[in-house]
């Protein structure tokens, strides 16, 4: 139903304490990389790699967030956003992943988190945006069961330290990103490309949250606003009417999505998923009580949504030769792969499908009724020009928030408890392995002289944020 469900042709009121922020991450803004006692993470290793990133690009300096923070939340206070949010660099507050924390760390987030809220800005904080301190990949990263519990010592600590000024703990960024394109494809940190060690990590990933939850609630108690972040993915039939294609979205939907929506909301890992690639594993790191250990009562459900895929049945698809890479982000699911999706196109060549924003947080509402969603990010990169007059007339950015945000509030019609938005992203920032080519800032920033301009889409979301109506 939602796929057809028209835009609004009059303008839409949020309720009124509907959440507008805007997000960033701290790898893709911080820079000083070699300061503050930082310590070393696997997107340093990574990004230092020849040939990893588009121009050799790495998060040295990126935004220099880490000495302009002051000026950027002065951004966030103009543009009235009632929340940001960012995240916390692991190897910064505990350089190697373990043992001792660095004052001087998180010295940084304490004073960030008071400036906000004394502009009246709610922290929504991140533990996990793929930095992982690089001594624990040296010792398998994800793919090890201890990295899961170094994660819940670290929360602890956080949660300790930074105590009930924070408004939303989010215990990961995109686990899918992080096991997926970081252990199967090889094309995030630390680029491994081994199926089994990305479901591995996947798994970690999702007891990782569990017992960070815990140790959180452990530490704040029942206040604590206990999140995660997920990018699902809404996958369509090439062919709506074909049972194989219908199939093939079913085995899609297990592995991109079930995988981390089973264990963490349901406390079980879906039994068509471990069939299905029981030719792959035998699941034997998933310990028994494991999956029960990944729920943690959540306050609110994060969700990262920037457009739609397709994919049919192929036979033959997905069979990965022993020794040969896996570059399907399918991870070893066997006869489906992905088919293009029509336009219209963003910079990074994702398609622009609102009706998808939609779709995705009615179906999370119909099957998990009483949660609380919030859209963390959604946004797009588009090749930005300053024109004459200085400006960045990024109509197409405009458009594209008006049209995701139009979606969010017919999910919240349809009955979903959606609670906020997050703009991604506050600032032009290092996009990955796509460096600093794509940029997704309604925040200009110019990466000579640091300067930072707002785009007509800062402008926009300004007015959007203060009176709460979205024009038709
Ligand atoms: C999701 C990630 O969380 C963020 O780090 C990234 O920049 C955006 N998607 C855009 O790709």
């Amino acid at each position: 139903m939602p796929e057809e469900a028209a835009p609004s042709t009059t303008a839409r009121q949020f309720p009124e304490d509907f959440v507008w922020g805007s997000a960033t991450a701290a790898y893709q803004i911080e820079g000083a990389a070699g300061e503050g006692g930082r310590g070393v993470s696997i997107w340093d290793t990574f990004s230092r790699t020849p040939g990893k990133t588009l121009n050799g690009d790495t998060g040295d300096v990126a935004d220099d967030h880490y000495h302009r923070w002051a000026e950027d939340v002065a951004h966030i206070k103009d543009l009235g956003l009632d929340a940001y949010r960012f995240s916390i660099s692991w190897p910064r507050v505990q350089p190697g992943g373990s043992g001792e924390f660095n004052a001087e760390g998180i010295a940084f987030y304490s004073t960030l988190v008071d400036a906000l809220i004394a502009e009246g800005i709610k922290p929504v904080v991140t533990l996990y945006h793929w930095d992982l301190p690089q001594e624990l990949e040296d010792e398998g990263g994800w793919t090890n069961r201890a990295t899961a519990y170094a994660f819940a010592e670290y929360a602890r600590r956080m949660a300790v330290d930074l105590g009930d000024r924070i408004d939303v703990w989010t215990t990961l960024n995109e686990p899918w990103c992080a096991a997926y394109l970081g252990y199967a494809n090889g094309e995030h940190a630390p680029g491994r490309t081994d199926p089994v060690a990305a479901l591995t990590a996947a798994h970690h990933l999702n007891l990782a949250h569990g017992l960070a939850g815990r140790a959180i609630r452990e530490v704040l108690g029942e206040d604590a606003n206990i999140s995660i972040t997920l990018n699902l993915h809404v996958n369509r039939p090439a062919d709506p009417t074909s049972e194989l294609d219908l199939e093939a979205v079913r085995r899609a939907d297990a592995v991109g999505n079930r995988i981390f929506l089973g264990p963490l909301l349901e406390g079980a890992y879906p039994a068509d998923l471990l069939a299905d690639l029981a030719h792959l594993t035998d699941w034997s790191f998933i310990q028994p009580g494991d999956a029960e250990l990944c729920r943690v009562p959540m306050e609110i459900l994060g969700i990262n949504y920037y457009s739609t895929g397709k994919v049919r049945y192929a036979e033959g698809a997905g069979r990965v030769p022993e020794g040969e890479i896996a570059t399907s982000v399918l991870v070893g699911v066997l006869d489906v792969e992905g088919v293009p999706v029509p336009g219209p196109y963003t910079a990074m060549g994702w398609n622009i499908d609102p009706s998808g924003m939609t779709e995705l947080l009615v179906s999370l509402h119909a099957t998990y009724p009483g949660q609380a969603l919030m859209v963390t990010e959604n946004g797009a990169a588009f090749a930005d020009e300053v024109s004459a007059d200085g400006h960045v007339h990024d109509a197409d950015r405009v458009s594209y928030l008006h049209d995701h945000i139009d979606a969010v509030g017919a999910a919240i019609e349809a009955g979903a408890d959606v609670r906020g938005y997050f703009a991604w992203s506050l600032l032009d920032n290092f996009e990955w392995s796509f460096g600093y080519d794509r940029r997704f800032g309604i925040i200009r920033v110019d990466y000579d002289t640091q300067v930072r301009t707002w785009k007509d889409s800062a402008y926009w979301y300004r007015t959007l944020a203060a009176t709460s109506v979205l024009p038709a």
